[in-house]
């Protein structure tokens, strides 16, 4: 059957163009800028080579006039009450739908992506989003009591979803009270200044949304920019790590939503006919330019060559041409550029090994194409099983079995998305919680919803976007720590006592792997009591015992599998145990920090009360069962981070360490501990509560030294997916920075000072929430 044209006119959107005379300026609180000096660039559709318009570029001087728009319009924007912030957002919402064809047609024509697309799935996800976000706003006060908004905003976006992604980032940061500068990829910044347009005839307040154009530079000034208090950014890994180590000296609050590698994986009693559609969803929506796109390809070899076969039986009538067209599959690649990198790395796949096979329909003449790709007899470890290639290329292999297929998915630097597919929902249930991603789809692909959370583990990033946890990343505590943090100066021992004292002969040793065992350096370390005599030494453990103690609890991560229920026993029991120790550590906390006996009792029995606290919601820590518009459910799972580390306080070593400690094991994550330096005593007697407790040996491990040594270690560390940082400000950035190789997971005090004996600020929820990362399972059900 042959196909006859069936194009969408795009008069509507020339028509818009014309009206602008297709010439853009800056929108800035709530109004069109074109400063004189300011330089333009052109953007085309990449499906003709065309220019659509002219567009600004913001540069210095722009960005803050935009930025300071933002801030002064955030205290009158923050006022409102959440039910006048629904208002404007369901306004939002309703103008685009009004205008759907009109931001269809010019989605399609600036980005090259079918008609077919941006109709049926780009426009009304971005309706869903704002309509959903507007109930957010409306019961703010009542779901967020605890919190506040955090400010003017900044938010980056890339080229591949154009207007989805603004959306993503517009609508929880509105509906949470805050206000934002956009910047949209310099490829397509047509929609987002169409979107711009709709918030000012809706009558948005001035300076609320500030919308501006330009490259990477002009991004980049954004995130060097002291008054904004976020950055929300969508694009390449590379530039997100960039950008996580320009924000690392600033407490700007920070997303990134990055690139993948995910696996589609396909069992042999899969039903193969449904995986081969999913697959084309897979791959090639959007021309494979998705960064949770399911390019790797992973299929029991008893299926395999079916697979194969079938699989370029669909490839050959896919139908790739103009994206107007709507009967097309696939449309433009975004620019030359990008269709070059495409190439390069099948080139190098090629090289590498692997068999290719093309559609070998006719690519238009004219305008930016790629053809469907399939490459086979790809070796795990080669460049095109490991690379992003951000195109209509599919790389393939096969597994054996079920344990087989995880570690092959897992063999990434990735975590964003993965596809499970089998007829045997055990098995894929079984399989889901394994996956060291995002976000799971069973039996289905790309799949999205403003309810159901989407972000990535690993290097795919950190934070989600939707539902209630993406809201939670819009806003902070009411009740934050304030205060400059500052380590307290080490004292030498003053007080030298006449009678022997047997205490002195002992060391404490680290403590790795349930075994107390002599740093690596050989050297000790003296711990000094408050009148100035010696109190004990600890050792002074560096590089190479922080390896080992991150090996020990990378063995113990059976602890995240042992239930919600036993992992609370071992926590009373550990309440319970200190409690028959309370005199001990009374006497210690006073002989070291020199407070009275009654603050030291109140230090111990705050922290008895505080395992109970974790004990208590160990198993209550649940996650949601989503209902997004289909038939199915989405689970968002709490997972743990896996191995933590966590550099303690100083002060209230015994409260301020064991108020770290708890929530990560209570989320069922491993941990590397640094405790205080000057009352490292405190933690090391602490030992012995572990193992009277049924800890199992390497879910805690300790080991003493010097914060900011240890702490750029543990920060640098690849086998460390998450890290808490209480310390100073330098501290902090610097791990911040240094973590930024394997994007590990981090909360720090940024350099303030939390009150430890504070309920609200130091226990609870909260930090069951920073001790986990949400993995959404989508389950679709009936026939
Ligand atoms: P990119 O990461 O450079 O651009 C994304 C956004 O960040 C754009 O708005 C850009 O102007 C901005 N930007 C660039 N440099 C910046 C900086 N230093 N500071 C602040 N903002 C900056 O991605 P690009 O160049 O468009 O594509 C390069 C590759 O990245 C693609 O081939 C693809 O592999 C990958 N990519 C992945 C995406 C994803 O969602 N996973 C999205 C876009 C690109
Ligand atoms: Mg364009």
């Amino acid at each position: 059957m042959d196909y006859s044209p069936a194009p969408e006119s795009p008069d509507l959107a020339f028509e818009w163009l014309q009206k602008h005379k297709a010439g853009f300026g800056l929108f800035i609180n709530g109004k069109w800028h074109k400063p004189k000096t300011a330089k333009v660039f052109k953007t085309v559709n990449p499906a003709s080579g065309q220019k659509l318009a002219a567009v600004t570029e913001a540069g210095k001087s722009e960005v803050d006039t935009a930025v300071k728009a933002a801030k002064l319009a955030f205290p009158k924007w923050n006022a409102l009450s959440g039910h006048q912030r629904a208002r404007y957002l369901y306004a939002i919402a309703r103008q685009i739908q009004k205008h759907s064809r009109l931001f269809a047609v010019l989605e399609s024509l600036d980005n090259g992506k079918t008609i077919r697309e941006t109709r049926d799935i780009d426009i009304p996800l971005v309706i869903r989003h704002f309509y959903h976000h507007a109930g957010w706003a409306q019961t703010l006060e009542s779901e967020f009591p605890e919190h506040t908004p955090l400010g003017a905003v900044g938010q980056i976006i890339p080229w591949n979803f154009p207007l989805m992604l603004l959306s993503w980032k517009i609508a929880p940061a509105l509906a949470a009270g805050n206000t934002v500068v956009l910047k949209p990829a310099e490829f397509t910044p047509l929609t987002a200044l169409l979107f711009a347009e709709i918030c000012s005839q809706i009558g948005l307040p001035p300076g609320v949304l500030n919308v501006i154009t330009g490259p990477g530079e002009t991004g980049s000034l954004m995130v060097k920019h002291p008054d904004l208090k976020k950055i929300a950014f969508t694009g390449s890994t590379e530039i997100g790590r960039l950008i996580r180590e320009q924000t690392a000296n600033s407490d700007k609050k920070l997303t990134l939503e990055l690139g993948g590698k995910s696996p589609f994986i396909v069992f042999e009693d899969a039903d193969l006919d449904s995986a081969i559609e999913g697959l084309v969803d897979a791959i090639w929506f959007n021309q494979g330019q998705v960064c949770c796109a399911g390019s790797r390809l992973l299929v029991q070899e008893s299926v395999a060559e079916k697979v194969t076969s079938r699989l370029k039986t669909r490839m050959a009538k896919l139908r790739v041409g103009d994206p107007l067209d709507k009967s097309m599959d696939m449309g433009a690649i975004i620019a030359p550029i990008q269709k070059k990198r495409i190439q390069k790395l099948v080139e190098l796949g090629q090289k590498e090994g692997a068999e290719i096979w093309q559609w070998q329909g006719k690519l238009p003449e004219q305008g930016c194409y790629f053809p469907p790709t399939l490459l086979t007899n790809v070796s795990p470890a080669s460049t095109v099983a490991q690379t992003e290639i951000f195109g209509p290329v599919l790389t393939s292999m096969t597994f054996r079995t079920p344990d087989e297929a995880v570690m092959l998915a897992n063999n990434s630097a990735y975590g964003l998305a993965a596809s499970v597919w089998s007829e045997n929902i055990n098995q894929s249930l079984h399989v889901a919680p394994k996956l060291k991603v995002g976000v799971v789809w069973i039996n289905c692909t790309n799949q999205f919803d403003a309810s159901v959370g989407f972000g990535g583990y690993r290097e795919s990033g950190y934070g989600r976007e939707g539902g209630h946890e993406g809201m939670l990343e819009y806003l902070k505590q009411k009740n934050e720590p304030s205060g400059t943090y500052k380590r307290l100066a080490l004292k030498s021992v003053t007080k030298h006592s006449k009678t022997l004292n047997t205490e002195l002969d002992r060391t404490a040793k680290l403590y790795i792997g349930a075994k107390q065992t002599r740093p690596d350096s050989g050297y000790s370390l003296p711990v000094v009591n408050a009148d100035g005599s010696l109190a004990g030494e600890i050792g002074h453990g560096n590089r190479k015992d922080i390896r080992n103690a991150v090996e020990a609890a990378n063995k113990a991560s059976g602890w995240q599998s042992v239930t919600p229920h036993s992992r609370a026993q071992i926590l009373y029991f550990i309440a319970e145990n200190l409690e028959t120790r309370a005199d001990e550590f009374r006497n210690r906390l006073m002989k070291l920090t020199g407070v009275s006996g009654k603050q030291a009792v109140l230090e111990v029995e705050t922290s008895v009360k505080r395992i109970f606290t974790y004990a208590a919601l160990a198993d209550k820590h649940e996650g949601l069962i989503h209902q997004p518009p289909m038939r199915g459910l989405a689970l968002a799972l709490n997972e743990p981070i896996g191995v933590m580390g966590i550099v303690c306080p100083d002060e209230s070593p015994l409260l301020g360490m064991l108020s770290l400690l708890l929530p990560a094991l209570a989320m069922g994550n491993t941990v590397v501990l640094i405790p205080s330096r000057p009352f490292a005593l405190a933690a090391t007697d602490f030992y012995q509560v572990l193992e009277t407790s049924d800890v199992p040996s390497g879910v805690v491990n300790i080991v003493t030294g010097d914060a900011l040594e240890l702490g750029t270690v543990l920060a640098k560390h690849d086998d460390v997916a998450g890290l808490w940082v209480t310390g100073t400000t330098e501290e902090c950035a610097n791990a911040k920075k240094f973590s930024s190789g394997n994007m590990k997971i981090i909360w720090t005090n940024d350099g303030k000072q939390l009150d430890w004996f504070d309920n609200q600020q130091s226990e609870g929820r909260e930090w069951m929430r920073r001790a986990a990362q949400v993995k959404n399972v989508w389950i679709p059900y009936g026939e």
